[in-house]
């Protein structure tokens, strides 16, 4: 168990595709537990691997905690290995969105409200759930990690003008959070 430094939004891997799991092995089911052990150590509700700059196609998610607020049901903490959206589905709605490689940042990011999506979970067992409200949207959030997108990428220019000096206050290293982040040495060695 280990909780692991989080990528900035700065970082090329964030910009990069990812590649299927292969195969289930002691080493995943680690990764999966060190994913687990870094986002609830950064109070986060989704954390994708290439946020700890591993390529894969691997999110995990625990919205427990904010669904009982939204009154809505507890899913307990879900693992998706190579995950596919199969349907998009309901009104476009919008929400505030922040991303632990993106701290001190939020802003309001349209989608759409229901999705259907396939995957693997940490059995290799293959599920096929639909999910609406607060875990859609967070789905929808750690499936674009994988995926290549952030959050950002989903603001106007305008907008993202407007989030100009936090981003660069951590593209510099200076952002200040109670989190370990990859410190910029880190991505000049990759
Ligand atoms: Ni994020």
């Amino acid at each position: 168990m280990a909780i692991l430094p989080i990528v900035t939004w700065n970082d090329p891997v964030l910009k990069q595709k990812t590649d299927p799991v292969q195969e289930n092995s002691q080493e995943l089911q680690t990764l999966i537990d060190d994913m687990f052990d870094t986002m609830y150590h950064a109070s986060g509700v989704g954390l994708a691997s290439p946020q700890i700059g591993r390529r894969l196609r691997l999110f995990v998610v625990d919205a427990d905690e904010i669904s009982q607020e939204y009154d809505e049901p507890s899913f307990g903490p879900m693992v998706f290995i190579n995950p596919e959206i199969t349907r998009k589905g309901g009104e476009v709605v919008s929400m505030e969105e922040g991303c632990l490689s993106i701290p001190e940042v939020r802003d309001d990011v349209k989608r759409p409200s229901e999705i259907t999506i396939r995957f693997l979970d940490r059995n290799f067992q293959e599920q096929k759930i639909s999910f609406d409200g607060l875990l859609s949207r967070v789905i929808q959030h750690e499936y674009d990690h994988i995926e290549g997108i952030l959050f950002l990428d989903h603001l106007s220019a305008f907008r993202r003008r407007l989030h100009r000096s936090k981003l660069r206050k951590i593209e510099e290293g200076s952002m200040k959070t109670d989190y370990p982040l990859v410190e910029k040495r880190d991505l000049k060695s990759k």
